[in-house]
């Protein structure tokens, strides 16, 4: 199957299941499960999700037993960007094209709705409407909050925060990135593999050195579509990262340095899968895929 299907097929079935579990209405607080709606459905390109179903199916696992997690990474993910837009943090007035859940609603609201997101994530991994043996369950658990807390997402965006204006080393830049974007990125590959039942230590082993490089080739490229995209098709400010003095691959390499940096992340990931056949596949085009797109 090409890229693009494979993509839009994953793309729609974790939206169905996320308007499976996402309230659409609310006897507490009807704005709040409205912010929270409108911070998962607007246009989000789903990579998490598709990193989540490729790596089940890397393994030989079916697509079914990886929606709670294709679900739940998501969930942070759209968490991770309410409150990485509000003014306390990057202050920015655009996401996916739209105005940021703050904007559209207010500070407040989009605090809570990015906190209640969070949670939700966990109700999914641990609800029993999915028939997900308990170990796994509990696995999945454990790996989704260490990749979005302190020693994941959370702290790289402390550091991101912490190192305004203070060049980093690329050593430093690099711990930055692999926590802030490269926590969940190697999060959704674990996930999916876990809840295929059926992943074995080396092939495991394997899986997070791809999702190291790939983590990291991500954020690379999203520090370049700051440099090169145009708000438009990015759906997001562009420039935004040099107006606040962020420490990025740009700023440390230059353009030329870092894409050629990407590059060479993705055949280091793509290197990883060598003792993976065809079943791969997607997960090689997805590494590709992270340094070539344009938004
Ligand atoms: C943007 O992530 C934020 C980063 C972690 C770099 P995506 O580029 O995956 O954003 P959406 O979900 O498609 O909007
Ligand atoms: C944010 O990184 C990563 C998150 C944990 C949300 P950025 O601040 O670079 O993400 P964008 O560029 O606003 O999407
Ligand atoms: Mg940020
Ligand atoms: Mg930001
Ligand atoms: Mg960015």
């Amino acid at each position: 199957m090409a890229l693009p299907e494979y993509i839009r097929g994953c793309q729609n079935r974790v939206d169905e299941q996320l308007k499976r579990h996402l309230p659409d209405t609310s006897q507490v607080s009807e704005r709040l499960v409205t912010a929270m709606s409108y911070s998962v459905f607007n246009g989000g390109k789903r990579i998490r999700p598709v990193l989540v179903y490729a790596a089940s199916e890397a393994v030989g696992g079916k697509q079914a037993p990886a929606d709670p997690a294709a679900c739940a990474v998501e969930l942070i993910h759209a968490y991770s960007l309410v409150h990485d837009d509000l003014p306390a943090m990057d202050d920015d007035d655009l996401r996916r094209g739209k105005p940021t859940c703050h904007k559209a609603f207010d500070e407040a609201t989009a605090i809570l709705a990015g906190d209640a997101l969070q949670t939700l994530a966990f109700e999914v991994l641990t609800s029993k409407h999915h028939e997900l043996p308990d170990p796994i369950r509990l696995q999945l658990v454990r790996e989704l909050a260490c990749a979005s807390g302190h020693s994941g997402m959370c702290g790289g965006q402390s550091m991101d925060l912490n190192s305004v204006g203070s060049p980093l080393s690329q050593e430093q830049l690099q711990l930055m990135h692999s926590h802030k974007t490269g926590a969940l990125i190697r999060a959704s590959v674990v996930m999916g593999a876990l809840a295929s039942g059926k992943v074995e230590k080396e092939p495991l082993t394997h899986l997070i050195q791809y999702a190291n490089a790939i983590g990291l080739a991500f954020q690379v490229q999203d520090d370049i579509l700051d440099v090169t995209a145009d708000t438009e098709l990015l759906g997001k400010q562009q420039g935004a990262d040099l107006a606040l003095h962020k420490p990025t691959y740009v700023s440390l390499m230059g353009l030329k340095d870092a894409r050629a940096f990407a590059s060479s992340l993705c055949q280091q990931a793509i290197r990883s899968l060598e003792s993976f056949g065809d079943q791969a596949i997607i997960l090689r085009q997805m590494a590709e895929y992270v340094i070539q797109r344009s938004h």
